[in-house]
């Protein structure tokens, strides 16, 4: 077999007759199309993670965070734009890089992005399941902690495998597998509706509690560095890391190509003003939350309800975990759709086996696979801890937003005269691959230096030299899955692409 066969490529005729076969109705408009990025945006990382982030890494610098990580998606988002308005198809990375870069590379993308909606909607059901369980207790129903709490957990950077399970968590993912299954996928008008309860969630939060700010609890803004990457500008930058996961979800909206009206040009509005939509409302959030209650206080499942019970608003508090927990829900709901969809598009290609790409008879969904991807993220779901699957979600979505600022490198190298109605600014595609390997590998590549030059390159700010605060179980994790994916390409794909090896049936 020809090597040429990893570097094999769709051509955008070809994709374009694949989607054009689907008859998708083009009705998206510019509107959704942001309504639509905002649904799959706003989700765990505001409602949960912020408080550990502010509590653990940032103090109330947090809002800095915010700002790095907001840059690091707008220079992706802006390499997403360019893509989606130079090849309008669905099918999001996966596709794109089928037509840029070859076959290896779309596998590649393909396989991370299915965990990065995978393990995305699990974090959000961990999220869920903590905002759950607080609301049932508001009703005097008690969920016992060995229901709701994942069987492992970090104990002072230890994993400790204690007697429980998140039930409620993998509830969450099979309701929406089930939803998915019978054919609820998130159409246009359920999404806008959600999407306005959740940002008037956080908006009525923002504008009641700036009332309650006490300005001393932002000072000092940035706190002193205790050791590690635990607060001073190491922290605001870890922090950025964790808090990247609120805005993943953001690229869903050019798996919508297909659908929308104009999408040259309305694509890139969609990913953008989301974007920034997302990033205002998450500054403001982050210091309404750090203003009102001391950051220590914020490391905690739920921490805007925890600022909302300091204002002593029961009934707000109670607005607000219905927000949450509506909100969360559609996240989970579009990242299990969008992961179902390159799930199926794989299969159709010949880079997965055939059954997953079966559409049930009935509900015309792709059943089995919507099945197998339920039931493997409910597991997950259910005993993995959020940190871990967060930073696993962080790792893998950065991953993948490398490899689409390269796509657009390669492709302006190589295709210099393609029409590009949508033109990321200069530059952009290279900070993109800078943040996204700083946010991967920084505190890891600064270990590295620091051992091989026998000096601490923070000069001495980070405690212990040496000391590696990215959690090597999502890294662990994220290799052994990288291996897995080589070994189903090499053992199956690579046999049984349908690009190479064409079908005369088909
Ligand atoms: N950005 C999404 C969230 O924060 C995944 O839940």
């Amino acid at each position: 077999m020809a090597n040429g066969q990893l570097f094999a490529k769709k051509s955008v005729a070809q994709i374009q007759a694949e989607f054009n076969k689907g008859e998708l109705k083009r009705t998206l408009g510019p509107l959704n199309l942001v309504s639509l990025g905002v649904g799959a945006i706003i989700g765990a990382g505001i409602f949960v993670m912020t408080g550990q982030a502010a509590a653990d890494f940032a103090g109330p610098a947090v809002m800095l965070s915010f700002i790095v990580a907001g840059f690091a998606c707008a220079f992706a988002g802006l390499c997403y734009a360019e893509l989606a308005s130079t090849m309008p198809v669905s099918g999001s990375a996966y596709s794109y890089s089928y037509v840029t870069l070859g076959e290896v590379f779309a596998w590649s993308m393909g396989w991370l992005l299915l965990l990065e909606y995978g393990v995305a909607a699990s974090t959000v059901a961990v999220g869920w399941s903590g905002y759950v369980v607080s609301f049932l207790k508001d009703f005097g129903i008690l969920v016992p902690q060995t229901m709701a709490q994942s069987t492992v957990q970090l104990v002072d950077g230890k994993l400790e495998v204690l007697p429980q399970i998140n039930l409620i968590a993998s509830l969450g993912i099979l309701i929406v597998t089930g939803l998915l299954v019978v054919g609820v996928s998130e159409s246009a008008q359920v999404n806008n509706i959600i999407v306005l309860i959740k940002v008037a969630v956080l908006l009525a939060f923002i504008a009641i509690g700036f009332t309650y700010v006490n300005p001393a609890n932002w000072q000092p803004f940035i706190p002193e560095n205790t050791g590690g990457f635990h607060y001073g500008w190491e922290g605001v930058l870890r922090a950025a890391s964790i808090i990247f996961f609120a805005y993943v979800g953001f690229e869903a909206v050019s798996t919508a190509a297909g659908e929308a009206r104009n999408p040259q040009k309305d694509i890139p509005v969609g990913i953008l003003g989301s974007l920034f939509i997302c990033t205002i409302i998450y500054m403001a959030v982050a210091a309404v939350m750090t203003g009102v209650v001391p950051y220590k206080q914020l490391g905690v499942p739920d921490p805007i309800a925890v600022a909302v019970d300091a204002m002593g608003l029961p009934w707000f508090s109670f607005l607000v975990k219905i927000g949450a927990i509506t909100g969360l829900s559609s996240v989970m709901l579009v990242l299990c759709y969008a992961q179902t969809r390159v799930f199926y598009q794989m299969s159709k290609d010949g880079l997965l086996p055939q059954v997953f790409s079966r559409v049930h008879p009935q509900f015309r969904t792709p059943a089995s696979g919507t099945v197998v991807l339920g039931v493997v993220i409910a597991i997950a779901a259910s005993i993995l801890p959020l940190r871990v699957l967060g930073d696993l979600v962080s790792l893998g979505t950065a991953l993948a937003f490398t490899i689409v600022c390269v796509s657009v490198m390669y492709l302006r190298a190589h295709n210099p005269d393609l029409a590009r109605p949508f033109r990321a600014p200069f530059g952009a595609p290279t900070l993109g691959v800078i943040f996204c390997v700083l946010f991967m590998m920084g505190p890891i590549l600064l270990d590295i230096v620091s051992k091989a030059i026998g000096y601490d390159v923070l000069g001495g700010m980070m405690g212990s030299p040496g000391e590696v605060d990215r959690d090597p179980v999502a890294l662990g994790i994220l290799v052994g899955y990288i291996i897995l994916g080589v070994l189903i390409y090499a053992f199956y794909g690579y046999k049984n692409s349908k690009i190479s090896h064409p079908q005369p049936a088909e």
